[in-house]
This record gives structure tokens, sequence and C-alpha cells, in this order.
């Protein structure tokens, strides 16, 4: 047995309030007269991979800050693996590790000695294993070659690496991560959800937040879904979309012509310039391929799916969602 996996055997795991990582009540931000959290009851499972999904500016940082004791909640109780916030967050915290907009790094120094810094100021950060232990974090997220660059010189990709790195420098029960895929390309993207997949395989809890659809759909087993400070769904992933019927797609040069169609029937259509797509709501896609063909749509592909994450979102919002990267 390495030192780290030694250290990992003897993580404590106390048992706490009824599996719930994270659980709260009637959670409330106002920043002025505006609610930006605005009574929130969540409820993360221990040993789940929680996506906590919302459009930019529906209150997700705002959640974790408060989830985190880093700001105080208006109104409302945060339960972090069973310890009331930010009471007792001295017991809660230690066995968090986090991933906030913009941590703190010094910029003139390297992405390893920054880590250097963070695990010495850690409450078991034993000297003798530190080296260790950066070199893993380090290369669980990819920096290893990148280690001796200078902070400042991080594109915002290493930086967010740099950011999980020091949330994974011990083995924690509940991570806490906040968009931590933002500014990184597609391969680094991947690369973060097999990392996730593997510390959920160990038994952590993750959640995690982002505006992404496509890309927390791929890891979650769980999700909620904000908007404007309020929290419209939560639960299993399966269990949200089945609560959706089923979407036809239909593939088409006549975009504008199938959305009439589509429109006409009561259903509100999603496009791109290539497709349409729109949940079905109980009617039968057979009458709707015929209409569209009488109507004179070129239909080049027609398909009946299950909900992606994103018709779910748009069932429950009537609106679209910022798929854009
Ligand atoms: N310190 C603050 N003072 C005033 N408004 C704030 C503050 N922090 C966040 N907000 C507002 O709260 C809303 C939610 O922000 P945020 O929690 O950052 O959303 P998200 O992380 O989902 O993008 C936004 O409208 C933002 O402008
Ligand atoms: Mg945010």
């Amino acid at each position: 047995m390495t030192t780290i996996e030694a250290e990992r055997a003897v993580v404590p795991s106390e048992p706490f309030g009824g599996g719930s990582a994270i659980r709260t009540t009637e959670l409330t931000k106002r920043f002025g007269d505006v609610a930006v959290v605005d009574r929130l009851n969540l409820e993360v499972p221990a040993g789940s991979v929680f996506g906590f999904l919302g459009p930019n500016g529906s209150g997700k940082t705002t959640t974790i800050r408060m989830l985190l004791g880093l700001i105080a909640p208006s109104e409302g109780e945060v339960q972090l693996l069973g310890r009331t916030m930010p009471g007792r967050a001295a017991e809660a915290l230690p066995r968090v590790g986090a991933l906030v907009e913009g941590p703190a790094f010094y910029p003139w120094l390297s992405g390893r000695q920054n880590l250097e810094r963070i695990d010495a100021a850690g409450p078991e950060g034993d000297a003798a294993t530190r080296r260790t232990r950066i070199e893993l974090a380090l290369e669980r997220v990819g920096l290893t070659a990148a280690g001796k660059k200078k902070y400042k010189a991080y594109s915002l990709g290493m930086r967010q690496r740099l950011g999980l790195a020091s949330a994974l420098l011990r083995r924690r029960e509940l991570l806490i991560l906040d968009e931590p895929t933002n500014g990184m390309d597609p391969q680094g993207t991947r690369e973060i959800r097999n990392l996730i997949r593997e510390l959920a395989a160990d038994g952590t809890t993750v959640f995690l937040s982002s505006h992404l659809l496509a890309e927390i759909e791929q890891v979650c087993t769980h999700v909620a879904v904000m908007s404007l400070g309020r929290l419209l769904s939560q639960g299993s992933l399966a269990a949200l979309q089945s609560d959706a019927t089923p979407v036809m797609r239909v593939d088409t040069v006549d975009v504008e012509l199938a959305l009439g169609v589509v429109g006409a029937r009561g259903l509100s259509g999603r496009h791109d310039d290539r497709s349409v797509s729109a949940e079905l709501g109980g009617q039968a896609p057979e009458d709707l391929c015929r209409l569209l063909v009488e109507a004179g749509v070129r239909v080049t592909g027609f398909a009946v799916e299950r909900p992606s994450l994103e018709d779910v979102f748009v069932s429950l919002t009537g609106e679209g969602f910022d798929v854009a990267r």
C-alpha cells in the first residue's frame, strides 16, 4: 500500500443525516430586493454525481457560496455532511473539497508551488508525504508537465485544472465544483468527465454546477434544474427523463416550414439549421410525419427519441437552454 492509499484507508466515514451529502431548507439569498436564490430545497444523495444546472445568472454560484459558508444566507438552512453550516463548518469543511469561481492562487508562483502552499496550510498536510500528494493531484488533472509554469501564464482551462488539483490534494467525502469545465476545450472537458467518474467510483459524492446541459448529462446520476433562482426540478436523471414524453426529431432543410407544422399542432419545437425537434406530448409520431410531408417538408430523417436533458429543460421552462460552448 502506498502512503496515499494508506491515507485513504483511514479516512473516517462517520454516518451523516439521512444519506444526504447536502441538504438545504428554504435557502434564500437576497441582494437588495432581488432573491437570486429563492427558497431552495436541495437534496443531494450521498454517493451521487449531482448536476446543478441552470443558465448563467440563475443562482448557482451564489448557492455554492452559501453551501460552503463563504456568504451568509438571507434565510434558510444548509446541512453539509449532516452538519449545520456555518455553525459546524469546522467539522464539515475538512471533509469537503471545493472549486469555486476564481480560486485564489499566487500569480508569480508555479502551479506546483501554489499546491505546496495550500497543502502546507491544510490541517493534515504531513510534510513527509506532501510531494507525493501534490504529484498525484497534478497528474490527476493533467498538469504534471505544466506544474513548473507560473500561474499567471496559465490559460483559463489550466487554472481550472489547478483549482481541481487543490480540491484533490486529499481524499474527500464530498466535492463541490462550480463549473469545473469552464474555459476548457472538448478534450479537457472529456478528461474532467473521466476524472469525475473515477472519483465517484471511489465513493466520493460529487456536486457540480454547469450551464452546459450536454456536458452534465453524460456524467450525472442526479440533477437539479435552476432558473432565475428557483429550483424547477430535481431527482435522478432517469426519473426526470421519464417524466418528459418522447421527442420526435425531423431532419430537413425546410426548418421554418417544419416548425410551422409542429407549432400548428400545439407543440413547441426547437431547431438548428438542419433539424427540428419537439416533445410529442401524446401525439402519434406517424401523424406528425404525414403532416410534415403533406405540408411539403422535405424529410431526410425522422426519429422518436428518449428526451435529452435539454428537452426536459425546455419542457420545464418552455424555453431553450444556453447550449453554446
Ligand atoms: N454580490 C452580489 N451583489 C449583487 N448581485 C449579485 C451578487 N452576486 C451575484 N449577484 C447576482 O445574482 C444572480 C445570480 O448569480 P450567480 O449565482 O453568479 O449565477 P450563476 O452562477 O448561476 O451564473 C445574478 O443576477 C448576479 O448578477
Ligand atoms: Mg456561476
